[in-house]
């Protein structure tokens, strides 16, 4: 059964350039409510923890570099559908792919600088929600 909840996670390369605000100005227009939100930075460590799934791909070792590089906007999100309707605002990994009007055609720079993360399913986004925030900061 669906959560209707996702996980996102706004990513050093979109945060320091200041579209924080703008990409969740999207995300509320396209009917998401925030569930909870903060701004934090990961460890290397913590960010291995949290892709820990991709840990035998040739790209994780960048990969946990470039997230624990600056600051990030963890959020949790609500929305019917939620999971396979924020993958479809995100547009794919590689914003190269990515269609006109997805958070990533507008604001990645790259196939790793891709300016925001999205839960594949509802039973991640659970995992990487809890990753973030207590229960008690759920609302
Ligand atoms: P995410 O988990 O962050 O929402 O991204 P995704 O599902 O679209 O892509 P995934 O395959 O899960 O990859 C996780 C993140 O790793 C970086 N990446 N780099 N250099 C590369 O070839 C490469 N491939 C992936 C990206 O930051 C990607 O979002
Ligand atoms: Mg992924």
């Amino acid at each position: 059964m669906s959560t209707n909840k996702t996980f996102t996670m706004i990513k050093p390369d979109a945060v320091l350039d200041g579209n924080s605000g703008a990409i969740l100005k999207m995300i509320e227009a396209a009917g998401f409510r925030v569930i909870a939100l903060k701004k934090t930075q990961l460890t290397p460590e913590r960010a291995g923890e949290f892709y820990a799934v991709h840990k035998d791909r040739p790209f994780y070792n960048d990969l946990c570099t470039y997230m624990s590089s600056g600051p990030i906007v963890p959020i949790i999100l609500e929305k019917e559908n939620a999971v396979a309707d924020f993958r479809t605002l995100i547009g794919a990994t590689n914003p190269a792919n990515a269609e006109d009007g997805t958070i990533r055609k507008l604001f990645a720079k790259s196939i790793e600088a891709n300016a925001i993360h999205g839960s594949d399913s509802d039973e991640n986004a659970e995992i990487e929600g809890s990753f973030f925030f207590a229960h008690t900061e759920q609302f």
